[in-house]
């Protein structure tokens, strides 16, 4: 698979069977930190401070948004528990081309990479702090006994893969997030704003990555 650089320096993948590229083309790292990490992760822990928290993210991909959300909890000494879901999980020489240790702590990246394989197992301590495991599956097909205080939603666009935006679809990941849990996602259209109401959310249009004026915060109650 071919990288681009995009507009913030940041590399991205390009996946010619979809058509689309895995991150904004305006900024891969400047979408990650907005999208998931300020306007998920930390909206959460502004709402309710703790030291724990725990990440399910659609679509674990490279892992940037995985070593950006690690890299904060591990500076703010906040244990992590993060679940990625992937049908189609990358190797790990693909990712270690994307070069993005540059963004996080020496000690953070080395986790990530030596216990990438591991991690796609189960279940797996990456270090005191952080564990990790990536579902090699397709997301209707994931089930885990747990909830999750944050849904990281980085599914390919609805134009590429309209199955991952289906009600069907937001209605099963929607089952795996705590009472007053949050769902970002980069993007907000009328479809998904109507679904996410439907599903017991409450709806607010945040300002979007750069290069996109809007992306959706949804609450559950
Ligand atoms: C927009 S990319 C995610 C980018 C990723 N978060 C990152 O930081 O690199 C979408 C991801 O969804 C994965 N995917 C596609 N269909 C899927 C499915 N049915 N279930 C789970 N993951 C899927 C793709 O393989 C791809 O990695």
């Amino acid at each position: 698979m071919d990288y681009v650089i995009t507009g913030d320096g940041s590399k991205t993948l390009y996946n010619e069977q979809v058509g689309e590229h895995y991150h904004s083309k305006h900024g891969a790292l400047q979408e990650a930190k907005h999208v998931f990490l300020k306007s998920g992760l930390q909206f959460s822990l502004i709402q309710e401070p703790r030291n724990t928290v725990s990440v399910l993210e659609i679509g674990f991909g490279t892992g940037l948004n995985f070593i950006l959300t690690a890299d904060y909890c591990v500076a703010q000494h906040i244990a992590l528990d993060y679940c990625g879901i992937e049908a189609f999980p990358l190797d790990l020489s693909v990712i270690e081309q994307m070069e993005y240790n540059n963004f996080v702590a020496e000690n953070v990246w080395d986790d990530f990479v030596s216990n990438y394989n591991m991690a796609l197992k189960g279940e797996h301590k990456i270090n005191q702090a952080v564990s990790l495991q990536i579902a090699h599956q397709k997301v209707l097909d994931f089930q885990i006994d747990k909830l999750f205080d944050v849904i990281y939603f980085d599914a390919f666009a609805a134009v590429h893969q309209p199955e991952m935006w289906s009600d069907e679809t937001l209605a099963h990941v929607a089952k795996f997030l705590k009472p007053g849990g949050i769902f970002v996602t980069y993007a907000i259209t009328g479809n998904l704003k109507r679904s996410m109401k439907a599903l017991g959310f409450s709806i607010e249009k945040a300002p979007g990555a750069p290069g996109k004026r809007e992306m959706l915060r949804a609450i559950k109650y």
